[in-house]
Order: structure tokens, then C-alpha cells, then sequence
């Protein structure tokens, strides 16, 4: 299978990546700037292109569009005389999304993807969608070479897997940067919760969230409640999450 792809941020750079690697053929890479794409190619052996219709000429078999959300309408547009696939990569997008292409579907990564930060591909679950069957089992051969978690998913369930993944991932990560801003105001290093992070997201490997809740509110400790209440009296909006955290985790003792 040959593949060309648009766009060059995080999950554009993994995907080609994980391509590459499983000696899939690059053919071009359009980015919205043309220096990003440059960027890219060069590392995955393709050819950086200024034009989108570039791509509509090329030998590919599928186009992976991997831009922000707003802008997947608009590059799939210019793609409605390719041949191949279309696909997106977005959780939140739905699949007619691209129905003005003759072949398309989508094609979601469900892991959270940093340019500079390595995983291991085969690890990641891909979501697999197409306007018709022969176009799926395309995607599943594609998928079957990067990773080792295929799974075929609707726009609906989709949807709710990216509304999980927020809560599962970005929340929380916003989270531990609340606490990265509360110890370095008190000059303590983040290095000293990093364990306790790893081992909050290691017990859900093996068991339920809900079952492994621990700290003052499951506890219903009142005073240390209101001690660590009486500590946000500076951060107005840590104390509004604080509470309504702690309200909500007293629900499921
Ligand atoms: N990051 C994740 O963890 C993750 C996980 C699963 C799925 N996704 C999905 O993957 C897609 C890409 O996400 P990302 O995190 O890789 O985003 P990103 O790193 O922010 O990269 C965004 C890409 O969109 C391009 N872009 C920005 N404005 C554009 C426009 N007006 N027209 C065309 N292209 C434009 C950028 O091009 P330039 O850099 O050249 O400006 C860049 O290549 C999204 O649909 C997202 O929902 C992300």
C-alpha cells in the first residue's frame, strides 16, 4: 500500500513515523505551511508538496488527513477528484464528514500524541470507519501493519470514545499541571509526584477507577477538606474544581 498525508503536527508526524517503519511507501506530504511538510518528508523519505492537488496526481492509495478538526472539511474538499481513500484521523469528526469524496473514512488513533515524545505504534488502538466495506477491510490492512489494536468503530461510539479521552487524558493532565503550579510555588520539584501519577494511572491497568479512589473525599475527612479549601483562598478557579471534584467523588462512597 502507498500512502500520502496531510498535515505534519503530532499525529501526522507519528503516523508517518509508524508508516515509514512498516515500510509503507510516502508518497508526498502537505502541510499548511510548506516548511512543516519539508520537515516531515525528509524524515520518512516522501516528497513535501506546496499544492494539495499534488496528491490528487500522486500513486496513493489512501490520503490520511491529520489537521485540526475545523480544517478537515475544507482539505477534503480539495480532494474530491483522488482515487483512493480519504480518511481523517479526528475523533469528534464524522465520517459523512467526507462524503463529498467518492472513497473515504477515518482512521482515529486513541492515544494522546506528542511530535517529540516516542511511543510504540503497535500499542495504539486505531478506529476504523468507510463509506463501504471494501474501503474498511483497505483501512484494516493498513492498520493491521502499524499496530497490533484494530478495532471498527461508528461515528457515534467514536464520539463517545473521544468525549472519554478527554476525561481520561487531557483533564487530568490539566490537572497534574495544577499541581505542577502549586508545588512550584512552594518551591517543590514536580519530580516528587511523578510516582504517585504513575501509580495512579498503573492501578486502573488491573482494576476499576471507581474501586481504587482514595483521598479525603472518599474518606469524607471534613477537616482536611476544608484545610486544603482554606489553602486555594488565592486561586478562585482551583477551588471551584476542588469542590466540585470533591463533591462529586463523595457520590460514589
Ligand atoms: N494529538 C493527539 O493526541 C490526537 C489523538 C488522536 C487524534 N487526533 C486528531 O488528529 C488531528 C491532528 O491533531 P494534532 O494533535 O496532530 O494537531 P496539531 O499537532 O496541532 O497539528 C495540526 C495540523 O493542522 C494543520 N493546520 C492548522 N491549521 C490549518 C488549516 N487552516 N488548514 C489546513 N491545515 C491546518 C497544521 O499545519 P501546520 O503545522 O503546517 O500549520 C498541522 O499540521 C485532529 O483531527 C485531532 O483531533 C489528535
Amino acid at each position: 500500500m502507498r500512502a500520502s498525508i496531510i498535515g505534519s503536527g503530532n499525529v501526522a508526524t507519528h503516523l508517518a513515523k509508524a508508516l515509514h517503519q512498516a515500510q509503507v511507501e510516502i508518497h508526498g506530504i502537505w502541510s499548511h505551511q510548506f516548511e512543516n511538510a519539508v520537515l516531515l518528508a525528509k524524515q520518512v523519505g516522501a516528497k513535501a508538496v506546496r499544492q494539495i492537488s499534488e496528491i490528487i496526481q500522486d500513486e496513493s492509495d489512501i490520503v490520511l488527513i491529520s489537521v485540526k478538526d475545523d480544517a478537515i472539511a475544507e482539505v477534503a474538499a480539495q480532494l474530491r477528484n483522488y482515487r483512493g481513500i480519504v480518511a481523517h484521523t479526528s475523533g469528534a469528526i464524522a465520517l459523512n464528514a467526507l462524503s463529498g469524496n467518492a472513497n473515504y473514512g477515518v482512521f482515529y488513533p486513541l492515544q494522546t500524541f506528542s511530535k517529540h515524545k516516542n511511543l510504540d505504534f503497535s500499542q495504539v488502538p486505531l478506529c476504523l470507519e468507510a463509506n463501504t466495506n471494501q474501503n474498511l477491510q483497505q483501512l484494516k490492512m493498513l492498520a493491521a501493519l502499524l499496530s497490533n489494536s484494530v478495532f471498527e468503530v461508528d461515528t457515534e461510539q467514536r464520539k463517545i470514545l473521544h468525549l472519554a479521552a478527554v476525561f481520561a487524558c487531557n483533564f487530568p493532565n490539566y490537572l497534574y499541571g495544577v499541581a505542577q503550579q502549586l508545588l512550584a510555588q512552594h518551591q517543590l520539584d514536580f519530580d516528587i509526584i511523578r510516582p504517585l501519577i504513575a501509580e495512579t494511572a498503573q492501578k486502573v491497568q488491573t482494576a476499576l477507577p471507581i474501586e481504587m479512589q482514595t483521598g479525603p473525599a472518599i474518606r469524607n475527612d471534613q477537616q482536611t477538606l476544608k484545610k486544603h479549601e482554606d489553602l486555594l483562598k488565592g486561586h478562585a478557579d482551583w477551588l471551584t474544581i476542588y469542590k466540585l471534584l470533591s463533591e462529586q467523588i463523595k457520590k460514589n462512597r
